[in-house]
């Protein structure tokens, strides 16, 4: 990586303010569905309080849009990050108010304290420089984790580094490794596979896989648009009209780059959108009226697993059907257990497919799992994103 990390300075018995994505799916009791972005943070901080380092943790959770939302609160983060860390992390009543201030100028090396919800402050997603000093002014050195967040330009994940020495940490170091690696030097054959609901979603990733990748795979409800652009009628699918010039010129890409474009050949429909509705297969020619694709079928799958055998570095993002229903979970389970089975670079691209990988049980199996959904999208598709931007050259 040419930006300087945690290793990069010399940080003992400094304060250091360093930004997290927390950003943790919540039951509707508010307890933490799902902790691993806050496992995926425990390395930084635990070289941190080796260090001596007096740590304020801060972060988002959800889009409460500028306002104090109780339910958004960083409570169940601080209790969980104390948990794992076996030490106490106090959670400070507000993000840059009295409290905050107070506690952060008492904290002493080898404390941990976490800020409240950065989004609070309406100035955090618009960047205020004057909000980006307040945290700044708490603390000596700027570290920044939050891999997740790392394509906004928000206060504490980018504006804060106008103000402070700013360094990566280890989750994002080793984010940037595992998805440059296997964008920019792959061992081939080198296979994305491309799931989600909308060509238009991943047009800026297609475009740039198509550069890269010797096979491309489509999955999810996308492969609809591209089934009616070749001239054929997809019942009640999903399917954007207005792209179909687009899927077509996707396709003519693929060609002029010699890239394998793989879309489906048949697929799993349903009545209507229930866990329990009927279904069946049949060939994405003959997508009967009234019915929705909800999976890839059972051609596919062999099709794409076979291919899937002969690859030495596999890129995943997004899941190849309604993975929630356990019916039509069937063709990203065959995925998810291919992956696990070969003996290739397997680096999933966060967000809904590292989901489904997980409820597979399978996430120790793959090389790589992303903590960022949108921020490794944007890292693919070849956008600089800010919260790597602003931090120091080596
Ligand atoms: C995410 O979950 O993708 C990140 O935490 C960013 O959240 P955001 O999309 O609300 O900015």
């Amino acid at each position: 990586m040419d930006k300087k990390t945690v290793k990069d300075i010399d940080l003992k018995g400094k304060k250091v303010i360093e930004r997290c994505d927390f950003n943790v799916p919540l039951l509707e009791d508010g307890t933490i569905r799902d902790n691993t972005r806050i496992v995926a943070a425990l390395p930084t901080i635990k070289y941190l309080l080796e260090q001596n380092c007096a740590i304020i943790l801060c972060s988002h959770l959800g889009r409460p849009k500028g306002q104090v939302v109780p339910e958004l609160s960083m409570t169940p983060v601080a209790k969980e990050l104390s948990r794992l860390l076996g030490q106490e992390v106090k959670l400070a009543k507000d993000v840059v108010g009295e409290d905050a201030m107070k506690l952060a100028s008492e904290l002493k090396p080898g404390e941990v304290m976490l800020l409240e919800n950065v989004r609070f402050e309406p100035g955090e997603e618009k960047n205020d420089p004057e909000l980006a000093k307040k945290f700044a002014s708490m603390a000596e050195v700027f570290v920044n984790d939050a891999f997740g967040t790392a394509h906004r330009a928000h206060a504490s994940t980018a504006g804060i580094a106008d103000y402070l020495p700013a360094v990566a940490g280890f989750l994002i170091e080793k984010e940037l490794k595992f998805l440059g690696d296997a964008i920019n030097n792959p061992t081939r054959p080198f296979v994305a596979i491309l799931g989600g609901k909308k060509v238009s979603d991943k047009i800026g990733v297609i475009d740039s896989l198509l550069e890269k990748v010797d096979t491309l795979m489509i999955g999810g409800a996308m492969a609809y648009t591209f089934f009616r652009s070749m001239g054929y009628t997809v019942g009640n699918s999903i399917c954007e009209e207005d792209k179909l010039d687009l899927a077509q010129s996707l396709m003519q890409k693929a060609k002029d780059k010699g890239v394998k474009l793989m879309l489906p050949v048949d697929t799993k429909v349903g009545k209507e959108f229930k866990a329990d509705t009927e279904s069946k297969v049949v060939s994405y020619k003959e997508i009967p009226d009234g019915w929705e694709g909800y999976d890839i079928g059972t051609e596919t799958i062999k099709m794409y697993t076979e291919e899937l055998q002969k690859a030495k570095t596999v890129l995943w993002n997004g899941p190849v059907g309604l993975f929630e229903f356990d019916q039509f979970a069937v063709g990203t389970n065959a995925i998810a257990k291919t992956l696990a089975e070969i003996d290739a670079v397997t680096v999933i691209g966060g967000g809904d497919s590292a989901a489904a990988i997980k409820k597979a049980g399978l996430s120790d199996k793959m090389t790589h799992i992303s903590t960022g959904g949108g921020a490794s999208l944007e890292f693919i598709e070849g956008k600089k994103l800010p919260g790597i931007e602003c931090l120091m050259d080596k």
